[in-house]
């Protein structure tokens, strides 16, 4: 278990297509846990395997008030509903968030540790996570959402704002 540094904007890895994961074997299970340890580190809500460097479907999610963090390999939106706009920001793009157009709530499926196969239905925060880390497994950032980057809003308090939004 290790503390990865984190690639930020414009590495070339957040912009390249992770790879589905054939086997759940220690390789996945380390790199599951340096997600962890790393997002813990930094204080955000999700982290893809991207952002340390290793393209694999690999991501962590910590919602505050849940005792464990959630693992999904190989994690995919199975279906969408509805449009909010929520504040957001990105443990690649230190010193900014924005305001993102995302589902009202979502379905999704992926793999625990164990293999098996987990489907849920997710809404307010998880919902927003699930759809942020699954594009960074695809190469998007929530930049590419915006309009212009114009529309950028940098943080008058980076480690506070990260801290809250940073995924
Ligand atoms: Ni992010």
């Amino acid at each position: 278990m290790a503390v990865r540094p984190i690639l930020e904007y414009p590495h070339v890895a957040l912009r390249q297509k992770a790879k589905k994961v054939r086997k759940i074997d220690k390789s996945i299970l380390s790199l599951a846990d340096d997600l962890i340890d790393t997002l813990y580190e930094a204080g955000g809500v999700g982290l893809a395997a991207n952002q340390i460097g290793v393209l694999r479907r690999v991501i962590v999610i910590h919602i505050p008030d849940e005792v464990e963090p959630r693992i999904y390999v190989n994690p995919e939106i199975t279906h969408r509903e509805g449009e909010r706009d929520v504040e957001e920001g990105c443990l690649s793009v230190p010193g900014y968030h924005a305001i993102v157009t995302r589902s009202i709530w979502v379905k999704a499926k992926g793999l625990d540790r164990q293999s098996k196969l987990i489907r849920l239905r997710a809404e307010d925060l998880l919902a927003q996570a699930l759809e942020h880390e699954i594009d960074h497994l695809n190469g998007i950032l929530y930049l590419d959402h915006l309009e212009s980057h114009q529309d950028l809003i940098p943080n008058e308090h980076p480690a506070a704002e990260v801290a809250e939004v940073g995924a």
